[in-house]
Order: C-alpha cells, then sequence, then structure tokens
C-alpha cells in the first residue's frame, strides 16, 4: 500500500472556493486520478459558487459596459463582493488567500504553488468578458496570478491548473514512488529525461549509465543533464539560480 493509499485527512482539509460563472466545469479533471482520490479522502474540499445566484436584478446580470467606452463587458464589482463575501464568510479562519485569475499577474509557479499548499486554502475568483471592476479586487485585497503570458476567455482553466498543481503537493497526495522533491523547478532545475523497459528501442539505447546500478554516477548524470536542459532551455531559470548560488557562497 502507498503512502498516498494508507493517508486519510485527519484534519481540516485545505480548502479551494472558487467563484465561477460555470459551476459545471469544476471540479472536471479534479474529481479523477490523484486530485480525485484525494478529494475522496478529504484532503481537500471544494466549493464552487455560480456568481450569477448573486446578482441583484431580475435578469441576474452579473455584467455591464465600462465606464470610459471600449469594447466588451466588466464584472460588476457589487455582485462579485456578494459572491467574495459569502465563500469566505463560509470557511471563517480558513478562508486563505483570494486570488483573481488573470493575465496581468504574478506567474504561477512552482514556488507560488508551495505557498498557496501551505496556507489554509484559497478563493479563487474566475473572471469572464474584459475582466473584473478593480474595485472589488482592491476592497478584497486580491492577489492576481496569471497561468501564462497568453489570453483565455475565462479563468476557469486557470483555476484547475492552479488546483492540480497545489493539490497534488499536499501532505498524503503522491505516493512515495512521485516524491516531487526532483521534479521540475523545485531545485530551481527542469528535470532529467527519463527511460524505462525496453532497454534497446528500435536501436535507440538507454545511457548505459543508467543500466550501471552505480547510484552515485547515475545521480551525478542526472544533475549535469537537468543543468544542461535548464541552460539551453530556460536560461531564465538558470541565470536566477546561478544567482542564488553566487549569493550562497557570499
Ligand atoms: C478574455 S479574458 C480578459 C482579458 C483582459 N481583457 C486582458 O486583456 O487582460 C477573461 C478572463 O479570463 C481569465 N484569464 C485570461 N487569461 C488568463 C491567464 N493567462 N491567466 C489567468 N487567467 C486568465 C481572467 O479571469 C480574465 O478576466
Amino acid at each position: 500500500m502507498s503512502e498516498a493509499d494508507e493517508t486519510t485527512a485527519d484534519t481540516a482539509p485545505w480548502m479551494a472556493r472558487v467563484l465561477t460563472l460555470f459551476p459545471e466545469m469544476f471540479p472536471g479533471f479534479l474529481g479523477l486520478s490523484l486530485a480525485g482520490k484525494a478529494l475522496e479522502k478529504g484532503i481537500w474540499a471544494l466549493d464552487v459558487l455560480d456568481i450569477r445566484d448573486f446578482a441583484r436584478d431580475k435578469h441576474r446580470s452579473v455584467d455591464d459596459a465600462p465606464f470610459g467606452g471600449g469594447a466588451g463587458m466588466v464584472m460588476r464589482p457589487d455582485v462579485l463582493d456578494a459572491a467574495l463575501a459569502a465563500a469566505r464568510g463560509r470557511s471563517g479562519e480558513a478562508a486563505g488567500a483570494a486570488v483573481f485569475l488573470s493575465p496581468r499577474g504574478r506567474l504561477l509557479d512552482q514556488a507560488l504553488v508551495r505557498e498557496l499548499a501551505a496556507g489554509p486554502g484559497v478563493t479563487l475568483l474566475c473572471g469572464r468578458y474584459e475582466g473584473v471592476d478593480q474595485r472589488v479586487l482592491d476592497a478584497h485585497g486580491a492577489a492576481e496570478v496569471s497561468l501564462g503570458d497568453y489570453v483565455l476567455s475565462g479563468g476557469e482553466p486557470a483555476a484547475l491548473s492552479l488546483l492540480d498543481a497545489v493539490v497534488r503537493v499536499l501532505p498524503g497526495v503522491m505516493g512515495n514512488e512521485a516524491s516531487p522533491a526532483e521534479e521540475s523547478f523545485e531545485r530551481g532545475l527542469l528535470e532529467y529525461p527519463h527511460y524505462t523497459r525496453p532497454a534497446d528501442w528500435q536501436g535507440r539505447k538507454v545511457p548505459e549509465v543508467l543500466l550501471s546500478g552505480h547510484h552515485d554516477n547515475i545521480r551525478r548524470w542526472r544533475m549535469a543533464q537537468a543543468e544542461q536542459i535548464t541552460r539551453e532551455r530556460r536560461p531564465d531559470l538558470w541565470a536566477r539560480r546561478c544567482r542564488a548560488q553566487d549569493e550562497r557562497e557570499g
């Protein structure tokens, strides 16, 4: 039995609250595989609120035209405020950070994933249309988080991706065999390449060192591969790693 199977949640679950105009998108793929099992076990919990339920007029409108003109519609602050207050009020102390998924936010990376996983949970606001009224973000001190430098049609795919990344590092979600310690980004490096059977596939051979059984050599080879791949593919990550190393060495 793996560590993940043995673990049951004996503490309060890590709490994800999602505010969306498309509640049917959740839990989506998070109901399957590792995240789905962890949800069943109560390691994390999901509370999805339909923003439209907080609209006040008979048309249940959640958006309006932008002041100053321009294309598209903007999500109303009064409706979002009521939804955020309800979501966060429901969880009391365990409300965690309020996050607006937004292309102008801080890029989601493994450090932020770890930071969120260490807290009690998160409240995710998924935008639609042109975006949301700035005042409600200011009033709730919402942090903006981006999935990447491209524009999605809504915050839901970003919320699902953020939750997937956070849930897999919660204690008890991954088994021993899937230790995250050597994964991409955990050490500021991309991961080394993997190989499995057959050792010779279509004339392509597995690197000799991996068949040697010599653990030190394997570890050194993997580290050298991770460094080379990071240098070649992500000079930004490599430069950051070098800077951190220089600082450590004074
Ligand atoms: C069509 S987009 C609005 C884009 C916005 N007018 C802009 O230019 O930045 C609608 C919503 O999708 C979400 N979204 C779009 N791209 C995203 C990204 N890269 N990361 C996170 N959320 C994103 C945001 O919640 C956004 O409010």
